[in-house]
């Protein structure tokens, strides 16, 4: 078999949250499909706890990894075994450990006769951190000449327009654009990764109703059931937009409005594409968002950062942001951001909706007014939880079949008691993933092959805090309108409608206690 070099694989924060929930698991997923392939790798934990510590947590860890449902039972037990074998604890504190890290490496491939095809840093720590470490990495423990290096960093990117551009130029100062890559993680769910292959396979049929002739409005939700507890002086200095909106919905807006490019395979060509629409976008004002806060927030912010009790937060804990793009296929669509946390239900999604008269197939008679209208036809990104609780991609039957290139997709037929958005699932065609996959497990098989249109660029992260930053500064310094927490949704939605004519569907529930 043809050795096509070593690879290695370096998780920094190997004994943190995300590293013991998602990180190992992906890891593992990597090795599973490429085991075979003809590379070798080995992966290090790097934490800062001592090395007898340190391995006991991160073997646990692995020891509880599971496999794929489609790896038969001997062959999983097989390759956990030799993933263990692979894998090792290393201290890394200062720059002396990363020396020596690089050494071991170098060792390692010299024993063995490898010659090093790539070297994967995986940094799953907070990014005051970024700084230094990048320094000791790119001192002391690049690749060998000819290997890639790429360096994986997790949220949050900056706080605001200015600390995102300083820590990315603290980062430009040991690495090169092309060896960085920022995770969105919301990028590495399954049915937001489809969405361009999906635009891309029925182009034929979106290319004339994609635009605002046809499209009302597209909305775009994330809604959350958990509240802030005990994450509250991370929230309190974040809030929902910075936490969700500035990068996970706005990588999905992004996604959805972009013009595709002619050459889909080149990353460069996406990622160019996605920040045209970026620098396309109007710029917002106080009218453009309705916030809230949760009602338990503030005692929970008292007690957790020990306040007084006249302390007062207008931190947002829901935020609903009406955006929109200033070309020629979208001017005066609104696409509507919405999350929060504390709400009524755990879902994400998108839903482009069509306007009524555009695909009048099936005329509807109201029977007491005898006014005709159509059922709206619409596509919906289903990304997860809520009323399906899977991830999924409908579109209005009437519209037209959606085609999927990849055998990942298949249309579900099983389910047909089921309602969307008011509609039966019969109303729709329906395509879910044969097998579900977790976003990590696909983001670190991009970051393997390279795929940069799936990270978020120096550029884009840019032109994203761009946008955001004025309204941030606007609502840094008001108080939450609404105040989010009871049953009743009308009043709400009146209220958003009026304020920033956004017309929600999707937000609920809430009780107005207070406004300005
Ligand atoms: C994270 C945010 O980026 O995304 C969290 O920091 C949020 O506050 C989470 O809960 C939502 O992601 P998911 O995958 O659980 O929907």
């Amino acid at each position: 078999k043809e050795h096509k070099g070593h690879i290695s694989v370096i998780l920094v924060g190997a004994t943190g949250d995300l590293a013991k929930k998602y990180l190992w698991q992906g890891l593992f997923h990597l090795y599973l499909n490429e085991a075979d392939r003809g590379h070798s790798f080995i992966f290090y934990g790097g934490a800062l706890s001592p090395p007898e510590k340190g391995e006991s947590i991160m073997f646990d860890v692995l020891k509880s990894l599971s496999c794929p449902v489609d790896v038969t039972p001997d062959r999983c037990a097989l390759l956990k075994d030799q993933f263990l074998r692979l894998s090792r604890y290393r201290q890394l504190k200062v720059a002396e450990n990363y020396t020596a890290l690089n050494q071991d490496i170098q060792n390692t491939m010299s024993e063995e006769g490898l010659h090093e095809a790539g070297r994967l840093f995986y940094l799953s720590v907070p990014p005051f951190t970024y700084t230094d470490i990048a320094r000791n990495i790119n001192a002391t423990c690049r690749p060998l000449p000819g290997a890639w290096l790429r360096v994986v960093l997790e949220k949050p990117f900056g706080h605001d327009y200015a600390s995102a551009q300083q820590l990315a130029s603290d980062l430009q100062m040991f690495f090169k654009e092309e060896e960085i890559y920022r995770i969105d993680h919301y990028l590495g769910k399954q049915t937001v990764a489809q969405i361009l292959p999906f635009r891309r396979q029925n182009r034929r049929h979106l290319d004339p109703i994609w635009n605002r002739d046809y499209v009302e409005r597209v909305e775009i939700v994330l809604k959350e059931t958990v509240d802030a507890k005990a994450r509250t002086s991370f929230y309190e200095e974040y809030g929902v937009i910075r936490d969700v909106i500035q990068n996970h919905l706005t990588e999905i807006l992004t996604s959805l409005s972009m013009e595709l490019p002619l050459n889909y395979s080149k990353s460069y060509d996406v990622l160019k594409a996605k920040l045209e629409v970026m620098n396309s976008l109007l710029s917002l004002d106080h009218r453009s968002a309705v916030v809230g806060q949760y009602q338990n927030y503030l005692t929970q912010v008292r007690e957790e950062l020990e306040k007084k009790s006249d302390f007062f937060t207008n931190t947002q804990t829901f935020a609903g942001v009406l955006v929109q793009i200033d070309n020629t296929r979208w001017e005066g669509v609104p696409f509507i951001l919405t999350s929060g946390k504390a709400l009524d239900e755990r879902t994400a999604y998108v839903r482009v909706l069509f306007k009524d008269n555009s695909f009048c197939l099936q005329k509807e008679v109201n029977r007491e007014t005898g006014k005709t209208s159509c059922k709206r036809k619409q596509i919906i990104f289903h990304i997860g939880h809520g009323d399906l609780g899977f991830p999924a991609i409908l579109v209005s039957r009437g519209l037209f079949k959606p085609k999927f290139s990849s055998s990942q997709w298949q249309e579900a037929t099983e389910l047909t008691s089921l309602h969307l958005f008011g509609q039966p699932l019969t109303d729709y065609y329906v395509y879910r993933p044969v097998q579900e996959m977790d976003a990590y497990s696909l983001l670190i098989s991009n970051i393997f092959y390279g795929k940069k249109e799936t990270f978020v660029t120096t550029k884009n992260l840019l032109s994203s805090w761009k946008f955001w930053t004025p309204l941030l500064e606007i609502l840094d310094r008001e108080s939450p309108r609404v105040y989010l927490g009871g049953t009743e949704n009308d009043q709400l939605l009146d209220f958003v409608i009026e304020s920033g004519g956004l017309q929600f569907a999707a937000v609920e529930p809430l009780e107005i206690m207070g406004m300005e």
